[in-house]
């Protein structure tokens, strides 16, 4: 939980200051409590404490905790490295039993609160679900941050998102046979329950058949889960407006099929939906928001798995859109089911932009690795929406080419287009969206590959503890409020 005190008052259990190094040689810390004020500004002249980058400094004034923590120079100060450095003073050993935490950022301005409430919300997440044994941890989970600063509707907003960050990164980080296409479908439903500015559409095997979305089910066969296609239209905006579509890829989980996957690229798989869940928490982001615009929240749902009835390399379907795909290679998946999707969107709705979002290639992870997603377009103004929303909210993403020759890349001699490039190892993310991009037509598209940014396989990265980052909920949330 989030408070915000007018001014910094020191009658928390605990407080967090913050302070670059110019403000710690200045000695100068003014508190509305005079014992605070002389015992922090008697550490600071004491030099024990110099505000350097990610230096903490713990005091006890009155009955308050106080931790210093060092910034670094003002001009070295960043949006992202704020978050990483109050994450840490926050997540530290001396906050452990602490449940009441008032911060007193080194400056003011909305984006410093912005960013310590993204350090807080999405600082602060951990998936501990299936750890059982907590008994003798006395750490508490849940603190309430009280920032000094003034309160303002755009830091509720900030604090809605980051909130759908992180119900993103449950999706992602629940078991994959727990979170299969009926439960992704089945918490989209409990999302728009009641909201009657959205309409749900939720094809089902039998539907998929009937209305010959080949490729979904293709990749579907080995599992013994049934797919989904679910369609929520959010009509925020003025009647008749056009839609914005947003498509996530749900792959519940990514064996790789036939081509089954390696030890070592197979555990974090439970992941391949992570575009979906980042699809869903920009639908919860957009009804927490009430954002005025028509827009689609759409994803196909799918596990990958191997079995009698999966799919074969070699094999060539047809998929909604009519064209022939030869499966070059069946972990090519992604792909797969976003081709029917996207071409089902853009038949029935029209958008007049659709963004697709897509755990999809490896070869993305290997060229722009983990921090920021691959971003490919075959619009330059769409594009340049999506950076700017991109780097407004520190979900990265840097633009990749897409240009006429990748086209011959993925050519088929069986079929109408294949899965996977012919020139193997070279270009992995640009020919897996010039994939998707021949199913598009004239509509402006973009496509966020982010293989490299939805998950993190180890102890932490920037402010993002272990597992799912719920990478895209804020860039897309942003960019649909924008645009
Ligand atoms: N889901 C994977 C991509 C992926 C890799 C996501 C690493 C997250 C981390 C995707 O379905 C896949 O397997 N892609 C193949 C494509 C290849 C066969 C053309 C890949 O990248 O190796
Ligand atoms: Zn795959
Ligand atoms: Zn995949």
């Amino acid at each position: 939980m989030i408070s915000f005190v007018s001014k910094a008052s020191f009658d928390k259990a605990a407080a967090l200051v913050l302070l670059t190094s110019a403000q710690a040689a200045a000695a100068d810390f003014t508190s509305p409590v005079k014992e605070v004020s002389a015992a922090v500004n008697q550490v600071l002249a004491s030099g024990k404490f110099d505000g350097g980058k990610g230096e903490v400094f713990p005091l006890v004034a009155g009955n308050c905790l106080i931790l210093l923590a060092g910034l670094g120079k003002e001009a070295d100060v960043t949006l992202p490295s704020l978050r990483v450095l109050v994450r840490r003073a926050l997540l530290s050993s001396f906050f452990k039993k602490i449940a009441d935490i008032e911060v007193i950022p080194h400056k003011d301005g909305a984006d410093v609160v912005k960013a310590l409430i993204d350090a807080h919300v999405i600082g602060s997440y951990a998936w501990k679900k299936y750890i059982t044994r907590k008994k003798d941890d006395k750490t508490v989970e849940h603190k309430h941050l009280y920032l000094a600063a003034a309160r303002d509707p755009e830091y509720d907003r900030a604090i809605k998102i980051a909130q759908s960050v992180n119900f993103a990164r449950d999706l992602v980080n629940e078991n994959a046979d727990v979170t299969s296409a009926v439960y992704l479908e089945k918490t989209v439903r409990a999302l728009v329950k009641g909201k009657s500015a959205v309409t749900l559409e939720v094809l089902g095997r039998k539907e998929l058949e009937a209305g010959k979305f080949g490729l979904i089910l293709a990749v579907n066969r080995g599992s013994s889960k049934e797919p989904r296609l679910v369609i929520a239209r959010y009509n925020g905006g003025r009647k008749g407006d056009p839609y914005i579509a947003l498509v996530g890829k749900g792959l519940t989980f990514d064996s790789g099929g036939l081509n089954l996957k390696p030890s070592g690229s197979m555990e974090t798989m439970r992941s391949d939906m992570s575009g979906a869940a980042a699809v869903i928490g920009s639908l919860r982001a957009a009804l927490a928001l009430g954002i005025k615009k028509n827009i689609i929240f759409a994803f196909g749902a799918a596990e990958n798995a191997i079995g009698a009835d999966a799919y074969k390399p070699g094999d060539v379907i047809v998929g909604y859109s009519g064209k022939s795909v030869e499966v070059g290679n069946t972990d090519a998946e992604g792909r797969l089911v976003l081709a029917d999707v996207i071409a089902y969107v853009i038949a029935k709705d029209k958008p007049s932009r659709l963004v697709d979002i897509a755990t999809l290639t490896g070869a993305c992870v290997v060229g722009l690795g983990h921090d920021y997603a691959g971003l490919m377009s075959n619009n330059d103004a769409l594009a340049d929406a999506l950076a700017a929303s991109a780097a407004a909210t520190d979900d990265r993403a840097w633009r990749l080419p897409l240009y006429p020759e990748l086209k011959d890349m993925i050519k088929s001699g069986i079929a109408d287009i294949k899965n996977i490039s012919n020139q193997k190892g070279s270009a992995g993310a640009m020919t897996g969206a010039e994939f998707l991009h021949q199913f598009v037509g004239e509509t402006p598209w973009a496509h966020l590959d982010i293989a490299g940014t939805a998950f993190v396989d180890g102890d932490s990265r920037m402010y993002f503890g272990h597992g799912a980052t719920g990478f895209g909920v804020r860039l897309l949330t942003d960019f649909i409020g924008k645009n």
